[in-house]
């Protein structure tokens, strides 16, 4: 079985300055002793990734986007393109957020141009999929991740998407308290890596690292980090501090 290496990812959505994105990570690079074996990654909003990236620089943070536009350049006013993230700093881009199909009208298929677009730039995605309250309550969660897997990942080849991350985020547990228990997470989990085997192969599925996102915090995340299929967590509101940041990335202490 391969090994993956665990991943703390830090979404900031949009909150932050560019001066207080600078602290912040600032904040965090200081506070990271002792997290070698754990893969870090933060995302600011689109106008602080350049002085973030100043920050981070050779640590062993990585800087990520929230979003992008599959076109590399062209009169799409307000948009920014992989090639352009790349000329940031990034490496990882967050594709599919539930907060961006909700209130931005993100389509499975927007989503899909979208994480070919991050592919064929050198961008890492990291696919977010997950099911709304209602339909987990009338059993839909499988389907609904299956249809958000199938289309985003249409047309893409083994090759091209491994190195690619998918975080699960059920929306229910965006921003509310209410985390997924440890049994509805690795549950989905270990249907997404299914999934995978399927569509791609046995050894794509073990390799590829599948975050859990919603509600996550210092108290909850080893629960987490121990479940067979959780490699990481994509983490919103406990991301923005520091303090709080730098105990769910030592979780393990
Ligand atoms: P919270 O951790 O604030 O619930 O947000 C999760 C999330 O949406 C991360 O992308």
């Amino acid at each position: 079985m391969t090994a993956r290496r665990p991943m703390i990812a830090g979404n900031w959505k949009m909150y932050k300055t560019c001066a207080e994105a600078e602290e912040t990570a600032r904040g965090i690079v200081e506070l990271l002793h002792g997290s070698e074996e754990t893969d870090i990654m933060i995302a600011p909003p689109s106008t602080a990734l350049v002085p973030v990236s100043r920050i981070i620089g050779d640590t062993p943070v990585d800087l990520g986007a929230q979003n992008l536009f599959w076109e590399n350049q062209g009169a799409y006013t307000g948009e920014v393109s992989a090639p352009m993230l790349i000329s940031a700093g990034c490496r990882y881009v967050i594709i599919g957020h539930s907060e961006r199909r909700q209130y931005f009208g993100e389509t499975d298929q927007d989503v899909n141009k979208k994480i070919r677009a991050a592919i064929a730039a050198g961008l890492v995605p990291v696919f977010c999929i997950g099911e709304t309250e209602s339909e987990r309550d009338s059993e839909k969660t499988f389907s609904v991740l299956d249809k958000q897997l199938e289309k985003g990942l249409e047309g893409l080849s083994e090759e091209q998407f491994r190195p690619g991350l998918i975080a699960y985020e059920p929306v229910w547990a965006i921003g509310t308290g209410k985390t997924a228990t440890p049994q509805q997470a690795q549950d989905v989990h270990a249907y997404i890596r299914t999934f995978l085997k399927k569509r791609f192969s046995p050894e794509t599925a073990e390799a590829t690292r599948i975050l859990y996102g919603g509600s996550v915090k210092p108290a909850n995340t080893a629960e987490l980090m121990a479940l067979a299929d959780v490699d990481g967590a994509l983490v919103g509101g406990a991301s923005l501090k520091p303090e709080i940041f730098a105990e769910i990335i030592h979780y393990k202490r």
